[in-house]
């Protein structure tokens, strides 16, 4: 049997293991018989979920009983983020991570772990930004240390880690495409061999992730980063290191061209490491769409349909997870981070409206899982 397909045959097995255990006790393992997206992947042995806050599991009803119908799993959007998590050196705030947590063990849910590593600008806690350049070791201890208690915390819990987020950036202009940060320029590139090890060893049963994103559509700098992010695959995999999978964000963009053949074939490439894929922050952004919203929710649900079918066409994809469930909470409506569209009309990249409702995204995915393999 392929290395691959041993490891999605004992990826089926964690995966049904961590659903079985929370389920059982999960008051709404009957509303997902009843269908839902969570339902359609799980028929093909695969599992989905969606980015949450507490805050929205606490003050929205009506996202919960939607989360109940469609998801399988659950993501932390930014509570077990170590910025977030450890602020101010030595206080560390998990409220909402456990909120989360305990809310998903709850509902019969399986839990994804996102991020223990994020290197980009503004997403360490400052005071590890600004650590002094004579005290590697120090800095190694300090990051060990957040990993231990962040990852040995959840553990048992946690169907698969994202344990370092985008550590891929060509524009800091090295050869290998790594991102400049403390960590790369203090501890060099095995400080990524480290995190994997150490979570591994406080979490004996999650798959362990990396997570990138800029690899989908076919523009010049996202096919130069899909060589990057399969050099540091390589060299991962060359040094035992125990990554399980590639986390691929999926931020897409209906104004970008998307090539199956192509991106199937990095797929492809990824498959032959040994290595799973996860979908982990699909949603898409339609700023430069049409002012109509069902013209625009049309081109939408023609992208994830084509993106995800020449996904789940590899068995080695087990599990997609949205960057939001509802059009309602989605981060691109936040002027931070999505850009808006120029009309001022709300974007609307994910599967539900901002009434719950069902879109043709929310269509697009259900027959994409439908007509996919079994994992
Ligand atoms: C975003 C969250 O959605 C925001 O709420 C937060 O303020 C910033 O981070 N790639 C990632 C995610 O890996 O963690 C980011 O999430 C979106 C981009």
């Amino acid at each position: 049997m392929q290395t691959a397909e041993r490891s999605v045959l004992l990826d089926r097995r964690r995966t049904m293991a961590l659903l079985a255990s929370a389920a059982v006790c999960g008051p709404s393992a009957r509303a997902a018989a009843d269908g839902g997206l969570r339902g359609r992947a799980a028929a093909r042995g695969g599992l989905y979920g969606a980015a949450v806050t507490s805050r929205h599991i606490e003050t929205r009803p009506e996202l919960v009983a939607a989360i109940r119908t469609e998801c399988g799993a659950v993501v932390p959007e930014f509570e077990m983020k170590w910025h977030a998590v450890e602020g101010t050196r030595g206080r560390r705030v998990l409220r909402g991570a456990d909120r989360i947590v305990a809310f998903a063990a709850g509902e019969g849910l399986a839990v994804r772990g996102h991020t223990l590593l994020w290197p980009s600008k503004g997403k360490l806690p400052p005071w590890i930004e600004a650590w002094p350049d004579d005290d590697a070791h120090g800095l190694q201890a300090t990051v060990d240390a957040h990993i231990a208690d962040l990852a040995g915390r959840y553990r048992g819990r946690i169907v698969s880690w994202d344990v370092v987020n985008e550590a891929i950036e060509a524009k800091d202009g090295r050869a290998d495409g790594l991102r400049r940060s403390v960590l790369l320029d203090r501890l060099g590139e095995r400080y990524i061999d480290r995190a994997f090890e150490l979570t591994r060893t406080h979490e004996p049963t999650a798959r362990l992730i990396y997570n990138d994103y800029g690899v989908e559509h076919e523009i010049p700098w996202q096919v130069a980063k899909r060589g990057h992010v399969l050099g540091l695959l390589e060299r991962l995999k060359a040094r035992g290191v125990p990554i399980q999978g590639l986390g691929i964000q999926a931020h897409l963009r209906t104004d970008a061209p998307f090539d199956a053949a192509a991106f199937g074939s990095f797929l492809d490439r990824v498959g032959e490491l040994g290595l799973l894929v996860e979908i982990t922050e699909l949603d898409v952004e339609d700023r430069e769409g049409p002012a109509d919203a069902a013209e625009r929710d049309r081109q939408v649900a023609g992208l994830v349909r084509q993106f995800l079918d020449t996904c789940l066409a590899r068995t080695s994809v087990v599990a997609v997870t949205t960057w939001g469930l509802s059009d309602a909470t989605s981060w691109l409506a936040d002027p931070r981070w999505g850009r808006k569209r120029q009309d001022g009309l709300p974007s609307r990249p994910l599967p539900l409206d901002a009434s719950m409702e069902r879109k043709p995204m929310w269509h697009a995915m259900d027959s994409a899982f439908a007509g996919a393999p079994r994992r």
